[in-house]
């Protein structure tokens, strides 16, 4: 069960004609997910590291790839997801299957859980895009084993690129406007606001959506809690493992300012 504020824990509370709480990933929330943009500026930044480095991309917790896999196997990428949403997975299968043979054909995905992941293969670039690094920090041991596998499966002279918010303080609470969403087709309404530092630490994304189903109104609300995360927490995450620092950049988003991180695994020379 997930924490709800304001609006969002009355609406709950009242309860009125039946709400389902969902994960943030999961069944409608999966296809409202679907429908938010990205930073175009940061698949860009994305793209140029893959032209430098090779072909072959694996992205960690890829959603349904149609903010980046799908986007860089157009470009002629080779590229791999893990995802643990099965939501998510089947909203891939439908976007992969409006694809051409061509660039369905370098796509792969594979339903798991990250931290549980395991393959012999490696890539030219690893990355975590849209600030996922939050839902895997809560534990710092499994995070930097994680980073392990990483440097692991990268080629030498490959890169690793995850982002992080920059715009969300540890020492004050910040509650963000209501966001709104109408889509017609499916259709929705989808209601979401954050709720940042209210539990120390921690940034809570509360979410309600109305849609019809077989003809039938129905309500779902969801909550997500994210680690915030900061530059020290990100120092200390990288501490033992061996990548160099490649290159940073900063991305201005409607909602949030990002810092992206590009780090990279030497070359072994031979003395
Ligand atoms: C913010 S979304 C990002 C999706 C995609 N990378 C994108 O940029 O559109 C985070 C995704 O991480 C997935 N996820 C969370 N924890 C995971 C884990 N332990 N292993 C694999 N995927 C995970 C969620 O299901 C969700 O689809």
């Amino acid at each position: 069960m997930g924490q709800f504020y304001g609006i969002f824990q009355d609406i709950k509370e009242l309860n009125m004609g039946g709400i389902t709480e969902l994960g943030i990933y999961e069944g409608i929330f999966s296809n409202v997910y679907a429908n938010m943009k990205n930073s175009a500026q940061e698949l860009d930044y994305y793209i140029e590291n893959a032209f430098c480095v090779g072909k072959s991309i694996l992205e960690i917790a890829c959603g349904d790839g149609g903010n980046y896999m799908i986007p860089m196997a157009k470009k002629g990428f080779e590229v791999d997801g893990i995802e643990i949403s099965k939501s998510m997975i089947s909203r891939f299968y439908e976007k992969q299957n409006r694809l051409s043979e061509k660039v369905k054909n370098r796509l792969n995905i594979y339903n798991a859980d990250i931290f549980e992941y395991e393959t012999e293969k490696q890539y030219d670039l690893i990355t975590i895009p849209s600030t996922t690094i939050c839902l895997l920090a809560d534990d710092e041991v499994r995070t930097k084993n994680l980073f392990r596998k990483i440097y692991k499966w990268l080629k030498p002279g490959g890169r690793f690129m995850f982002d992080y918010r920059v715009d969300q303080s540890l020492t004050s609470e910040f509650i963000s406007p209501i966001f709104s969403e109408v889509d017609k087709k499916m259709p929705y309404v989808m209601f979401m606001q954050e709720f940042n530092n209210i539990i120390v630490g921690r940034g809570i994304v509360n979410m309600y959506v109305e849609t019809m189903e077989n003809g039938e109104p129905k309500k779902y609300i969801a909550s997500s809690n994210k680690k915030i995360i900061t530059d020290s927490l990100v120092k200390n995450l990288l501490q033992e493992i061996d990548f160099q620092l490649h290159n940073t950049y900063m991305v201005e988003m409607k909602n949030a300012k990002v810092k992206l991180i590009v780090l990279e695994k030497e070359i072994e020379k031979n003395e």
